[in-house]
């Protein structure tokens, strides 16, 4: 049951047999500088998780990578795991201490990783495991393999995949249901339209990640700024309600750290663009 009085009314989608709200809460802000380690204040961050499950997200996004594992754990004690809210995690990246993200897709590791989340996120099944990004130094056939594994072993209900070209998603199809893609793609990068279209066809979910171009929105800012003063909005809400526009199987996961941007966030799913303002961002970029 709802405390606020922000709603979330982006719509749904079918994840598998669990139905979602399509604007869901990227969780990799939740740590500290660098994404490594515990971020200064983890009251406050468990408040974000709280308060997104308060505004009616069931779709949150993690990694195993992000901290590593704080994130995980901060969202295990923030709400625990509740039927209804879809947790997503990924593995298949390792982290240092000079900040990189280095693909990491053996499959034992894949095997070990998942232990490892179930503990920090509280539950028996992960909900939506994620390949994060295809590994050049192992057969990204292998890694899929291992996903499909935990998936028929019952320790995953459905499989995503990350960072990946229509290529990869049609050759990890022949191995396991493919529930979601999820790739960079924002109202100033469409790099990844390609996968896309492929999603829309396939009635998989397109999770674009960075989806307010991780805050950048200055390039298309005078359109954008058009737009919002009509709706009483902000640029980052007017990005956001586009994105929702663009295609029924879009999930965007904007992620923040502050509980007020938070809400921000989820009021852009109250907005309504007429057809010509999304057709004037539609070409913006294009
Ligand atoms: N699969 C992948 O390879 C991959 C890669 C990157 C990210 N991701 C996922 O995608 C999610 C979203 O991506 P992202 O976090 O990089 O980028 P983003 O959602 O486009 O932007 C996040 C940035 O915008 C700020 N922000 C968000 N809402 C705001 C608001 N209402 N007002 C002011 N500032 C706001 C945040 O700062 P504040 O914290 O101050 O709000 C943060 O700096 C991540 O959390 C993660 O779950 C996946």
């Amino acid at each position: 049951m709802s405390n606020s009085s922000i709603t979330n009314e982006s719509g749904t989608f079918e994840i598998g047999e669990t139905t979602v709200h399509r604007l869901g809460f990227g969780s990799m802000r939740l740590c500290g500088d660098d994404i490594i380690g515990s971020p200064e204040d983890e009251e406050t961050a468990r408040e974000v998780v709280q308060r997104a499950v308060d505004c009616g997200i069931d779709l949150i996004d993690t990694a195993d990578s992000y901290g590593p594992a704080v994130s995980e754990r901060l969202i295990g004690e923030a709400i625990g795991d509740p039927d209804d809210v879809l947790v997503a995690t990924k593995a298949g990246l390792l982290r240092n201490r000079e900040g990189e993200w280095i693909a990491h897709g053996d499959p034992d590791y894949i095997r070990n990783q998942v232990l490892t989340s179930l503990d920090r996120l509280r539950t028996d099944t992960i909900d939506l495991y994620q390949f994060h990004r295809p590994d050049g130094d192992t057969d990204f056939e292998d890694s899929v393999a291992a996903f499909a594994e935990l998936k028929d072993e019952g320790l995953v209900r459905e499989v995503g995949l990350s960072n990946v070209s229509p290529e990869l998603i049609d050759q990890a199809r022949e191995q396991v249901d493919v529930a979601t893609v999820q790739n960079r793609y924002n109202l100033n990068d469409r790099g990844a339209a390609d996968s896309l279209e492929v999603c829309a066809e396939n009635d998989i979910g397109f999770i674009p990640w960075a989806p307010i171009n991780g805050d950048d929105l200055a390039a298309h800012g005078d359109l954008l700024d058009d737009i919002a003063e009509a709706h009483d909005a902000t640029r980052r809400q007017v990005a956001l309600a586009w994105l929702l526009e663009r295609a029924d199987v879009m999930l965007p996961i904007p992620g923040t750290s502050d509980p007020a941007h938070l809400e921000s966030n989820v009021a852009a799913t109250q907005l309504s663009l007429s057809d010509d303002e999304v057709q004037r961002l539609t070409d913006a970029a294009e």
